[in-house]
């Protein structure tokens, strides 16, 4: 695949680049996506796995199910995509990475500083009154742990949909996405809101936007640029067309 000039320039006089990741940038790392015709979703109901509700209905069941995750994440290594991020940060004056993705992957590939727009999924805390959980979580027990403060029950320090994002991080991620210069959105099918309005945004305040997906999403005819090819092969050539340029 043939990086275009024209980002190589955009990128070179660049003062603020912004990296916005979601679930694509995992794929290849051996971590399903949601919303692929292979991805959770397709077979799992969200409402059940990933909500207030649905965690009030079966709180075991939705325990159990990031207990999974936690399975699959924890033999999964970052990939290309993640490395090439990593290094990116040490290009621009200004760098930021913003991330929909709870699996800490960006953290293990290097990256410095990155914006958890959706939580994560290593922390625990109480579900009543949010005291972190700092036990160790045996992988194997499929019992849900209580809270030593309240008693009540113990749910991962991710996002569930009708819930609120972190407040301080989305403020974060909106400044930045006005005040950047070239936008990248990558392994993400803008879907979900508010992260899905991040490259709007950015868009709107003059940005260059440009969309790192092997298929089309909703935002691909707002972007200026779509990079049509899986993240860990077209970061890493845009990052060596920098550097040889
Ligand atoms: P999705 O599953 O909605 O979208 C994944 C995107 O990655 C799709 O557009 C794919 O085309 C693309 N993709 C697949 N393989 C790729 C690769 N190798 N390189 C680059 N892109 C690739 O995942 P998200 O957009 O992250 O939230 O989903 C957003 C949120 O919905 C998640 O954070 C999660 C989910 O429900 C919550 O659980 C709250
Ligand atoms: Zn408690």
């Amino acid at each position: 695949m043939e990086i275009p000039q024209e980002l190589i320039k955009r990128l070179l006089k660049a003062k603020h680049v912004v990296v916005m990741t979601g679930a694509g940038v995992s794929a290849e790392s051996g971590i399903k996506t949601f919303r692929d015709p292979d991805g959770l979703w397709a077979k799992l109901n969200p409402a059940q796995l990933a909500s207030v509700n649905g965690f009030m209905a079966n709180p075991e069941l939705v325990w159990e199910w990031y207990q999974h995750r936690r399975e699959i994440i924890n033999e999964s290594k970052p990939n290309p995509g993640h490395y090439a991020i990593a290094e990116m940060e040490k290009l621009f004056p200004k760098f930021s990475l913003i991330t929909q993705n709870v699996d800490r992957l960006h953290q293990q590939a290097g990256s410095s500083k990155v914006w958890e727009l959706h939580g994560n999924i290593i922390d625990n805390r109480c579900f009543t009154c949010s005291e972190p959980y700092t036990k160790e979580i045996d992988l194997n027990d499929k019992s849900l742990p209580s809270c030593p403060k309240c008693g009540g029950m113990i749910r991962p320090s991710v996002v569930w949909f009708g819930e609120m994002l972190p407040q301080k991080v989305l403020e974060y991620a909106e400044v930045a996405s006005k005040d950047c210069d070239v936008f990248l959105s990558v392994g993400t099918s803008a879907e979900v809101y508010p992260a899905a309005g991040l490259p709007l945004l950015a868009k709107s305040y003059g940005a260059y936007v440009v969309e790192v997906n092997p298929n089309r999403t909703s935002i691909t005819q707002t972007a200026d640029l779509h990079l049509q090819g899986p993240s860990g092969v077209v970061l890493p050539k845009v990052l060596e067309e920098l550097r040889h340029a």
